[in-house]
């Protein structure tokens, strides 16, 4: 069944790059990302597995854990990790789930058989402190992922978690947010000191209150 958001991550341990995990225990306290590629050396997911482990330092920034997962084995992750690193210039450095028998990838839902046949999509899971599901994306093959907006969810995603906001459309860390609609309009001054612009009385911008 699909995961939806709130949902509580699906536990399992499985064979990595960098040896066995269990996915709740690797977590830990902090957030982390799952995100499965179609197979190993092919185009597309090299450069996304090089473009991840370059802003590793970003996602560690907002204590996020990064880990892949594809339905391939680690000898086969190893032997490919090498062409990353040639043709991206990088060095790989978060883990990639081994899961030939597709265990992992059944649990999320990964596999999407009208897309992609036996093989997983393009699937990103971000997990809260919490071990909830706080979003799902789902990329078909032909399109590799652009992590600066996988990022810039986060950004969000961590904001709204703390303070009642919501971030508009084109949102980047530092933008005015907008009040949620649970705040009343007596609550304003209170719970927004920066201020409030009160464009519609459901529209109600405020400066990034942790800014
Ligand atoms: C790619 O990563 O380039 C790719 C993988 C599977 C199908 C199509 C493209």
């Amino acid at each position: 069944m699909a995961i939806r958001l709130g949902d509580e991550a699906p536990n399992f341990q499985a064979m990595t790059t960098e040896g066995e995990v269990d996915f709740h225990k690797w977590l830990g306290d902090g957030w982390g990302i799952l995100f499965s590629h179609p197979a190993d050396f092919t185009p597309v997911c090299t450069t996304e597995l090089g473009a991840a482990s370059k802003i590793k330092g970003e996602f560690e920034k907002r204590n996020v854990k990064m880990m892949a997962i594809s339905v391939d084995t680690v000898d086969q992750h190893n032997a490919w990790i090498g062409d990353i690193e040639e043709t991206q210039s990088c060095t790989m450095n978060f883990p990639i789930i081994a899961d030939p028998d597709r265990t992992v990838a059944n649990l999320y839902d990964m596999i999407h058989p009208n897309s992609l046949e036996n093989m997983t999509v393009r699937s990103v899971f971000v997990v809260g402190p919490d071990k909830k599901v706080k979003l799902t994306i789902t990329y078909p093959a032909s399109t590799g992922r652009n992590f600066d907006e996988i990022l810039r969810v986060i950004d969000s995603l961590q904001l709204t978690s703390k303070f009642q906001v919501a971030t508009p459309a084109n949102w980047q860390d530092g933008d005015d947010c907008i009040v949620v609609p649970a705040v009343t309009d007596g609550e304003l001054a209170a719970k927004f000191p920066k201020g409030v612009n009160r464009i519609k009385p459901y529209l109600r911008t405020t400066p990034q209150p942790n800014k």
